[in-house]
């Protein structure tokens, strides 16, 4: 297949998106459909909104129920997208898992948990999409880590753990599938208001200590992660592999 570098856009690529029902990732899927990428949305609940926002900016999106820790049900989701559309370009792996916990209190389970959903599921999509992308000599995967592994946040030994492990993975996969015309890059997100993050308004309390540390004096929203997301998307990114994306209005600045 000829790729041109310098296409712009993304019509007729196809993305899957992880976690896409609510937060961030409902974000994502809306500014990849604008871009004319066509989606494919794995999430444990159902995803109906995301599949309505899509549908109305003119996108075409499967919506596949599927518990991506499982490496049956991420056979069963790359299954449905090469079935429905031939082919996938982009992997978004936006599944995580977030708890504060001190770390004498942490237990075991939790430990393991958050390992599971943020390391597991994110080795158990690539190995699914890998094959994919390499026949067709063209890959974009964005993963998920967060500014709180630049910042030692503390009651977060567990999740920082596991997010400094998505950008180990980043980098080092990117020096294996570079020659394939695969990318692979990490987004450092910085707290960003979601259904997660307000439950009960709690995000603009936080922000109130948060925004001052900040370079930029708004709160991040889930659109402008959107807009990176995007732009590590795109053909002509594909200079761009093995980096580290902060994405926080500047709380962490190295
Ligand atoms: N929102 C923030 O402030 C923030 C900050 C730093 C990093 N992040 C990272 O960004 C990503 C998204 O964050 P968010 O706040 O939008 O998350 P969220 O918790 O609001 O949404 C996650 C989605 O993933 C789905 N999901 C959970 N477990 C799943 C599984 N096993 N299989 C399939 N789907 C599953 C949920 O149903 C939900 O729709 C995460 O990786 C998170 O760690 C978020």
């Amino acid at each position: 297949m000829q790729i041109n570098a310098f296409e712009r856009g993304l019509r007729d690529r196809v993305a899957i998106v992880t976690g896409a029902a609510i937060g961030n990732g409902r974000a994502f899927c809306e500014r990849l459909a604008e871009e004319g990428a066509r989606l494919v949305i794995a999430d444990l609940i159902e995803a109906r909104e995301t599949e309505e926002a899509v549908r109305a900016i003119g996108g075409d999106v499967l919506s596949i129920q599927a518990d991506v820790t499982k490496p049956d049900d991420v056979e069963r989701l790359i299954a449905a997208a090469m079935e429905r559309f031939g082919r996938i370009d982009i992997l978004v792996h936006n599944v995580g898992h977030y708890s504060e916990e001190p770390f004498e209190l942490l237990t075991f389970e939790e430990w393991k948990h958050t390992l599971d959903l943020t390391l597991n599921s994110l080795f158990l999509t690539i190995r699914g999409v890998l094959p994919h992308m390499k026949k067709a000599g063209f890959g974009r995967i964005i993963t998920f880590s967060s500014d709180t592994v630049w910042l030692g946040t503390p009651y977060l030994t567990h999740y920082v753990t596991a997010k400094m492990g998505v950008i180990g993975l980043t980098r080092s996969l990117a020096s294996e599938v570079g020659r394939y015309n695969i990318t692979i890059n990490t987004i450092t997100v910085g707290l960003t208001a979601t259904q997660r993050t307000n439950a009960g308004g709690s995000v603009s309390s936080i922000l109130e200590h948060i925004l001052p540390t900040q370079a930029v004096h708004r709160a991040d929203e889930p659109e402008d992660i959107a807009n990176v997301v995007a732009f590590l998307a795109l053909p002509a990114s594909g200079i761009i592999t093995g980096q580290t994306i902060n994405v926080d209005g500047g709380v962490a600045r190295h």
